[in-house]
Order: structure tokens, then sequence, then C-alpha cells
């Protein structure tokens, strides 16, 4: 059909084009990608029409509106698929451990989003923080305070993105003020849930934080309303650190491990993620891998609160679902390039470094399949959502006289990814349109 039935004359966009067919872990990097070095992506409407070779599409499409990225490379939008976006305002707060930095910093700041006005501005400003380091798609936890997810779903709105939050559910081990009950986590929780889940691109996750700020009653609670609502998502924590661990076990006398303290009341499942998921024992891998829940690597936090090295290749080879995420502010970065950098550091801490290829995957597809969104985004194809990001691979001098002479595709990329940030996104287009 031509152009003009669709009403909208579509755009063009010129560059460098990178789509993945497969799965990098499971095949050869080279068999993992459709690579264009003069390619084109056909937007029309808020979709990708069409991914190809530049001189086919504009010959195809000559009315469309041509935007020229020149050497730029045109991939999906990147998937964050764990952040705190109150914590942004502390960000780099220095040197505790989990359980001294939720109180010592991360805890006061929650309590300020009892304002509207207030998680408004942080929602704003994390969005268009993360927007200019080229995420597009986020999975955020909220505070306890209703507005903040209000607030989250409302800037998300105002910018057509695709994002998943909750509210943060705590009845234990944490200030007064941050406090709900089993009965008002549930009821603010469907309230939430009725009136966002599936609104435009918004989604909800059933957020109860982790088992030790949550009693069995507010667990059970949560487990109610996801086996009432199993289409939405449902993210908490687990195992992150060892002495985290040792608490949950003295708190739940009856569990088997961690793992259990979710799966006795109803809050394992496919559509479950789980952030960090570092000191895991083989029930929980085997628990997990069974149920196809989603694992969520977090790898900036991880060496910045000193949580300890996850096991991507191990994981992955058992075939895990695995996302990445910067777990914004408990990670240093709001980058998903930097993201990628310390996941490939962590990897070559456990003698398993990942290639380009894999932490561009799990930046894009990794993530958006552990949301359950990958039919929609994290790929540059057909049928997708336009949510895209345009790398400059020179955007450094000294990246530029390192990929200047790179001899393939992975050589000129490997560059930005370790040493690359938000001076690296040459643009973003969401839900097909420049951002
Ligand atoms: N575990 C429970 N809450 C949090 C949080 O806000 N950040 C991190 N990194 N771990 C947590
Ligand atoms: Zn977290």
């Amino acid at each position: 059909m031509s152009d003009e039935h669709f009403g909208q004359n579509p755009v063009l966009l010129l560059g460098q084009t990178l789509s993945f067919t497969a799965n990098p872990f499971d095949v050869p990097f080279d068999d993992a990608v459709q690579y264009e070095s003069a390619g084109a992506v056909l937007i029309r409407g808020g979709q990708i029409a069409a991914v190809g070779q530049a001189e086919t599409l504009r010959a195809l499409h000559p009315m469309a509106r041509i935007v020229d990225y020149g050497k730029g490379l045109i991939m999906a939008g990147f998937v964050d698929a764990h952040v705190h976006y109150p914590q942004t305002a502390i960000i780099a707060s220095w040197g505790k451990r989990l359980i001294d930095w939720l109180n010592s910093y991360t805890f006061p700041e929650e309590i300020r989003f009892s304002s509207k006005t207030y998680a408004a501005d942080i929602a704003g400003r994390y969005l268009d923080l993360t927007k200019a380091h080229g995420t597009t798609t986020v999975a955020s936890y909220g505070t306890i305070h209703p507005v903040s997810v209000d607030a989250f779903f409302e800037e998300a709105q105002k910018r057509n993105q695709r994002v998943v939050a909750g509210k943060t559910c705590m009845d234990r081990n944490a200030p007064e003020a941050l406090m709900d009950t089993a009965q008002t986590a549930y009821d603010q929780s469907k309230q939430l849930l009725t009136t966002w889940h599936n609104v435009d691109r918004l989604s909800y996750a059933i957020t109860p934080r982790f088992s030790p700020t949550s009693t069995p009653e507010q667990l059970e609670a949560m487990g109610a309303l996801w086996a009432e609502h199993p289409d939405c998502l449902m993210q908490t924590h687990l195992s992150e650190q060892t002495d985290e661990i040792d608490w949950v076990m003295g708190m739940f006398s009856d569990a088997r491990d961690y793992l259990d303290t979710y799966e006795a009341f109803g809050l394992l499942g496919e559509r479950g993620l789980y952030g960090h998921a570092i000191h895991l024992t083989d029930r929980e891998k085997a628990r997990l891998k069974e149920v196809g829940a989603g694992l969520v690597h977090c790898p900036t936090s991880n060496t910045f609160i000193g949580s300890g090295l996850f096991d991507m290749a191990g994981l992955m080879a058992a075939g895990h679902n695995v996302g990445l995420a910067t777990d914004t502010g408990g990670g240093s970065s709001f980058s998903m390039l930097r993201t990628m950098a310390a996941a490939y550091e962590v990897g070559q801490l456990r003698h398993t470094p990942l290639h380009a290829s894999q932490l561009l995957w799990l930046a894009t597809q990794g993530s958006a399949r552990a949301l359950h969104l990958d039919d929609r985004i994290g790929n540059l194809a057909a049928g997708m959502e336009a949510d895209l990001v345009v790398l400059d691979l020179a955007s450094t001098d000294a990246i530029a006289q390192r990929t200047s002479h790179a001899e393939d595709l992975w050589e000129s990329l490997f560059p930005t990814i370790m040493m690359g940030d938000d001076r690296a996104i040459r643009a973003v287009w969401i839900n097909g349109k420049a951002a």
C-alpha cells in the first residue's frame, strides 16, 4: 500500500542499523544480528514499518521525510528493567552497605514523595535524564505513596513513553512515614492498577519492596492481588547481599531460602521480576528457571553497594530469563552504556567476559523479554514500536581515536560501550517521534 493511504508521511531514518535476529548467548555473535552499514528505518505512526538498506527503502518510499544520521548507529532504545526513580536525587551517596544505605539515604529521601509536586518534579527530571542517556523504557519502583506512582505515570504519559511502575509496599522495618499495612498496600495497589494498567503505554507492577520490609500478611496480600491480576508484573528484590539474606532467614524461620519467602505467598511466577539475584542456592535457581521468572542484573549497583558478582554466564547457559538494569540510585549511573560496561567488568571478574553483542542484547531484547514486552519493544524490526536510539560511535576524542582503526562492527561498537556516556546519544525517538 502506498504511503499516502496512511494519512501521514512516514519518516525514513538513515544511518548504520543494528537488529537482533537471535539471542547471541545461543548462537555465534555475527549470526545473532542483522547489520547494514548504509541502512534505513521507516517509521510510520508510532511503529517501525520497515528496516533495510537505505537505497532500497528510499526507492520504495519517495514521499518519506528523510532524517540522515550519517554514520550514526540506529538501534532499539535501551530498556532499563529495574530502577527507583525516587532515588534520582540521592544517586552516588557514599560508602554504605545495603541496609545502612537504605536507612541513611534512601528512606529519608523517599519520605519526600508524599508531596505530589515533589514526585512530579523528580519523575520529570528522571525521565529527561534517562532519555538523554538513550533509555526509552524503564520499570520503576515508586515509594509507599500512591501519588508517587500517579506522578510517574503522568510524566511518562506526557512523553508517550512505555513504562512499568508500581507502589512500593512496606509494613515493617522502615520509618513510620514509609509504612502502609497489608490491607492498605492491597487497596492502594489495586486502585492504582485499576487506574493505570494498560492505559496508553503504561503498565502496573505489583511491588512489595523485599521480604525484610513486608510482614507475611503483607506478602500474602500482594500474592492475592497478583492472583487476581495475573497479567501484571510483580517486581521485588532477591538475594542482593549476604547479610541481607541472613536477616531474611532469621525473620522467616520456616523458609527454605530467600526465594521461599516469596514463593510461600504466591509471589513466584513467570511475570515476576527479581532484582539482583546474586547469591542464589541451587534450589532457588531451579525454581526460578522452572517458572521462567525474570532475573535483573544491576551491575553498577552491585559494585557500588558492594553486593557481589552476578553469574550471568552460568544463568544464561542454564536458560534463565535475564534483563539488565541501572538500579538507580543504588546504581551509580543513569546510563545503560555505563551499565553494560559494568556488566562486562563483573563478567571479567568471574572469568566470563560478555561480548558486545550480548551486552547490547541484554540492554534491549533481554530486558524487554524480562518485562514481557519483547513483542513490542527492544528490537529494530518491522511491527515493533518505534522507540530508538541513535549512537555516535565517535562521541569523544578518546573513543574516536580507538574506533578510527576498528576492523569490524564489534570493534567499532565496544569502545562506546566501555567508554561512552550521554555524549554518545545522538538522538532518541519515542513512539515514532524525535524526543
Ligand atoms: N533492596 C530493597 N530496597 C532496595 C533499594 O531501594 N535498592 C537496592 N539496591 N536494594 C534494595
Ligand atoms: Zn532496587
